[in-house]
């Protein structure tokens, strides 16, 4: 019994671990605002097609709309409850959504907010996403229902009710993030509503959930609502399918509550890895991409099997989160490129794409005036469809880097060394850096100010093969720079530090 009991355990946990993604796709890609009508689209003519293995969804929750500033990003982390209706569509959207991306074998992943509701100051009325009338005054979210009983305000310990000391696991836990009532997820009923909440998302057919603000949740309380998760609708995976779990715990390092607490529930951001993988990049603070040879568990960060990694993500990208400065964004396209296409390349993590909207930056002494704009947007605040043009890019200010050549590439890349072992790593000493995945791919950077012209072990069978970074195979033909391997497994090498992209990648696929 008790065998049974630990091995039921360890199932589930192990299990929350796995992406659950098909036909050897490996990749998400972060759709970040997009409307559940332009994803459910893109599943079938963009993300089958190229390989993609999930989205990632914002919260689909109904969220608080909020005049100042007019209706930010942000606001969708407001719920001010769980109906299925959002600034991204209502719950007949996001089911069709769900069923025609799980017809083409791409994964929904949730946003779930699950840590607080909306803002103390959120006041009275119906300016919600559906209409539905709450009183963040009162506490009072007559669509779950959560009243007042159910906030921890009675077990913050602070003068204000607010986090005011980050060294102190208990106010990070039990005090208000910013202002937004705090759930309390101690209580069997608030646990009870969260888990009905994300298993309604599993019937519809979600493959699992990125947890939002974990580090303001007990692992205790989340462990007890995870155990709460039905398994994946059978209608698209297998019997048992766990779903699959990964908490945004921000720790770069110096707090007392660390990322390692929550890997035994699921997986985790690792922030590190976009912040360092930034700082190599930019070559700030003495660092090289020969740096790179140990990148992964030797610089400190969780346990491959435990995180799930980016560049960049919506927080970050924009000043707010954690990483500072050195966070690579689509504003830095080229580095932006060389740093997902690393990304890709090792073997390190479950990998998300950020897709991203521009918006209009307003620098005052290094901030970002305008961090906190909204999708783009009509004037009534609707947020626009994502247009496709002809050369397949994305209109309205949709940047789409998941549709970038380079970055679609990588992703495909991904899926044909998966599984293959880091290997025949070379670097010169200084920003020039290779190294294959098995016999199955193999990848040069050259981030130097200075030419990269040598032979390198490429560990693939002799061939001619199409560089993904500056074309694409067609046929038997290449649109971009061809790379020859001899028999050896050797090729001649030369990238200009002048190239638009100053990287090669070729792979088994891509052989001519
Ligand atoms: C590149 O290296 C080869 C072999 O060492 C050499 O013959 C060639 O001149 C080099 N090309 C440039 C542009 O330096």
């Amino acid at each position: 019994m008790k065998l049974l009991i630990l091995a039921a355990f360890l199932g589930l946990s192990f299990a929350q671990f796995n992406p659950n993604t098909k036909y050897g796709r490996t990749s998400i890609v972060h759709l970040f605002e997009w409307r559940w009508k332009d994803i459910a689209a893109e599943c079938e003519r963009y993300l089958a097609p190229n390989g993609y293995g999930g989205v990632q969804i914002s919260p689909p929750s109904e969220h608080i709309v909020l005049n100042n500033p007019f209706r930010p990003w942000w606001q969708r982390y407001q719920p001010i409850g769980y109906k299925l209706c959002s600034r991204s569509g209502n719950e007949a959207e996001l089911t069709d959504m769900v069923t025609r991306c799980n017809n083409v074998g791409v994964n929904i992943y949730v946003d779930a907010v699950i840590n607080h509701m909306c803002g103390s100051g959120g006041g009275e009325g119906t300016h919600s996403s559906c209409g539905t009338w709450f009183s963040a005054n009162r506490k009072d979210f007559p669509s779950v229902p959560y009243s007042g009983w159910d906030f921890n305000d009675g077990k913050c310990k602070t003068s204000n009710g607010e986090i005011q000391n980050y060294h102190d696991i208990y106010q990070v836990r039990d005090c208000r993030l910013v202002g937004l009532l705090d759930l309390a997820l101690e209580k069997d009923y608030v646990r009870g509503k969260v888990a009905e909440y994300m298993n309604k998302l599993i019937d519809i057919g979600v493959a699992g959930f990125r947890v939002d603000a974990c580090k303001h949740m007990w692992p205790g309380d989340l462990s007890n609502v995870y155990g709460r998760l039905k398994n994946l609708n059978t209608k698209w995976f297998s019997s048992g399918s766990r779903p699959f779990i990964y908490q945004e715990v921000i720790d770069l390092g110096g707090e007392p509550i660390t990322a390692s607490e929550y890997t035994g529930l699921g997986r985790v951001t690792e922030f590190k890895f976009s912040a360092k993988l930034g700082e190599v990049v930019r070559k700030w603070n003495g660092q090289k991409m020969a740096y790179l040879r140990n990148w992964g568990e030797g610089w400190s960060f969780l346990p491959s099997d435990k995180s799930l990694v980016f560049i960049d993500n919506h927080d970050n990208q924009r000043g707010h989160g954690a990483g500072g400065a050195s966070v690579l964004t689509f504003w830095d396209s080229r580095m932006y490129k060389m740093a997902t296409g690393f990304m890709l390349a090792h073997p390190y993590g479950v990998t998300r794409v950020m897709s991203s909207y521009r918006w209009d930056r307003y620098f005052v002494n290094g901030k970002d005036q305008n961090d906190w704009m909204g999708p783009p947007a009509y004037s009534d605040g609707t947020t626009k469809p994502v247009p496709i043009n002809p050369d397949t890019t994305c209109g309205d200010n949709w940047v789409c880097e998941h549709r970038w050549r380079q970055i679609r590439n990588m992703v495909i890349f991904r899926n044909v060394v998966n599984g293959q072992p880091f290997s025949n790593w070379w670097d010169n000493g200084n920003n020039q850096i290779a190294f294959s995945r098995g016999n199955r791919g193999f990848i040069v950077i050259n981030n130097d100010d200075w030419e990269l012209n040598t032979t390198l072990n490429t560990g693939l069978p002799a061939g001619t093969y199409c560089d993904v970074i500056s074309g694409d195979k067609s046929g038997s033909t290449c649109t971009g720079k061809q790379v020859t391997v001899g028999g050896d497994g050797r090729a001649s090498i030369r990238i200009s530090n002048m190239d638009e992209d100053p990287f090669i990648a070729i792979h088994a696929d891509s052989k001519l």
